[in-house]
């Protein structure tokens, strides 16, 4: 069998992925005060044992009123940094996957109730609910409280915050951090001309609409250690006559990519109620390939990508780089284990789900680098001073 595209190594800056399956950034809405919680440990745990290559974090609001929902995780504070911080010593002592953190602010989309509660906007003065903030007073939807338009003291103040954020996320080991450009949020509603109503040097020309995502990414990119990956993730069109379209979108890639992003993740629409997506398997992958066609950095096709050979598909025809999962690898947690079955590939597995390979199977698993069986094993001296070996292990 031919060696397998999606389960080639690939590097993203100077990150080493040892395939091109990435876990996309899915919200929990369980946090308490931006904190993380047991929640947290629990379900990016068990994607940390995935077999993927990135496990990305969930949008991480900026500031408090940046949140989606009031449920939202966030990195503001030292509380929300610990918070974060604690989970990602949980999952690192027992999994080495590269971690990325999505680094958000929701603008005219934020305050609005858990999706399982409906998902509408919240009011400002009702219980869990605040006025947004957002390029243009424009509301998201007929009905909605209209957000206030972000003066310059506004800007500097996200602007600020989106740096001290890096900083917090470079202080507790995050491997990469992605802006969430794409869905309708604050970065894409300055970008797109049904959302960026401004006439001052913000609004208006492209130029002027990319202006204040690219300053954000600049001030990310300082902020946060050379040596580590910055990455932008995009609405490749909004799906809206006369709104932010492909054509846009490859204009803001190349900025992005002269500026020294790492990576493009290339997601589509969120902005504007009236969008028609032709929703179907791989729907947004002409976009990633469009982008694809005029940048040198890895591309990262995502959306409706299910199946082990539409996957392979992707990377080995060229269409992108890497693919990235969010509801196929909820409903199967072990997706990259079973693509690699069927695509004849490897796939690094903790050393205490080993014995799982099936016979058929044989050589598909190898044994992942887990930090905390280093310092145990040490431990684990015989009674007359020799080391138990492997061998020991086994009747163990
Ligand atoms: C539960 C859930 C939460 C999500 N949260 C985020 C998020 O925090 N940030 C983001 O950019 N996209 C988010 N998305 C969108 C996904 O990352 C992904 O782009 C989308 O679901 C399409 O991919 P899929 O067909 O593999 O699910 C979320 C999707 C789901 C299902």
């Amino acid at each position: 069998m031919a060696q397998s595209a999606l389960f080639q190594p690939l590097r993203v800056g100077n990150l080493d992925l040892c395939n091109r399956i990435v876990i996309a950034p899915m919200c929990q809405y369980s946090a308490e005060d931006g904190c993380m919680t047991d929640w947290h440990l629990i379900h990016l745990g068990h994607l940390a044992l995935s077999g993927a290559a990135l496990l990305t974090i969930e949008a991480t609001a900026v500031l408090p009123e940046g949140r989606i929902t009031w449920a939202d995780v966030g990195l503001w504070n030292d509380e929300t940094e610990a918070a974060i911080g604690r989970t990602l010593d949980g999952i690192r002592r027992w999994s080495d996957i590269p971690i990325a953190l999505q680094l958000a602010h929701a603008g005219r989309k934020a305050s609005t109730e858990v999706p399982w509660d409906g998902g509408a906007q919240i009011a400002p003065g009702d219980t869990h609910g605040w006025r947004t903030v957002a390029p243009s007073a424009v509301p998201f939807a007929d009905g909605d409280v209209a957000p206030v338009a972000l003066d310059r003291d506004g800007l500097r103040r996200v602007r600020d915050a989106f740096a001290a954020s890096a900083v917090r996320a470079a202080r507790i080991g995050i491997d990469a951090v992605q802006l969430h450009g794409a869905h309708g949020y604050l970065i894409h509603q300055f970008l797109s001309p049904l959302s960026n109503r401004r006439d001052d040097e913000y609004g208006g020309s492209l130029e002027n609409r990319m202006r204040f995502p690219l300053e954000l990414f600049d001030a990310v990119r300082a902020a946060f250690p050379a040596d580590r990956a910055v990455t932008m993730r995009v609405s490749g069109t909004d799906w809206v006559k006369g709104g932010w379209d492909i054509e846009q979108t490859i204009a803001f890639a190349e900025r992005l990519e002269a500026r020294g992003c790492a990576a493009i993740h290339v997601s589509s629409g969120g902005l504007h109620p009236a969008q028609q997506i032709p929703v179907g398997p791989s729907y947004q992958v002409p976009l990633a390939r469009a982008v694809k066609s005029v940048v040198h950095i890895p591309v990262i096709a995502v959306g409706l990508i299910s199946g082990f050979d539409q996957a392979e598909a992707i990377v080995a025809t060229g269409d992108a780089d890497m693919i990235a999962l969010a509801r196929a690898i909820l409903f199967d947690p072990r997706w990259p284990w079973h693509a690699a079955a069927e695509l004849g590939a490897q796939v690094r597995v903790p050393h205490q789900y080993l014995r799982s390979e099936p016979r058929r199977f044989k050589g598909l698993f190898t044994p992942a680098r887990q930090p905390a069986m280093v310092e145990p094993v040490k431990k684990r001296r015989t009674a007359n001073g020799g080391t138990l070996h492997r061998s020991d292990e086994k009747r163990a």
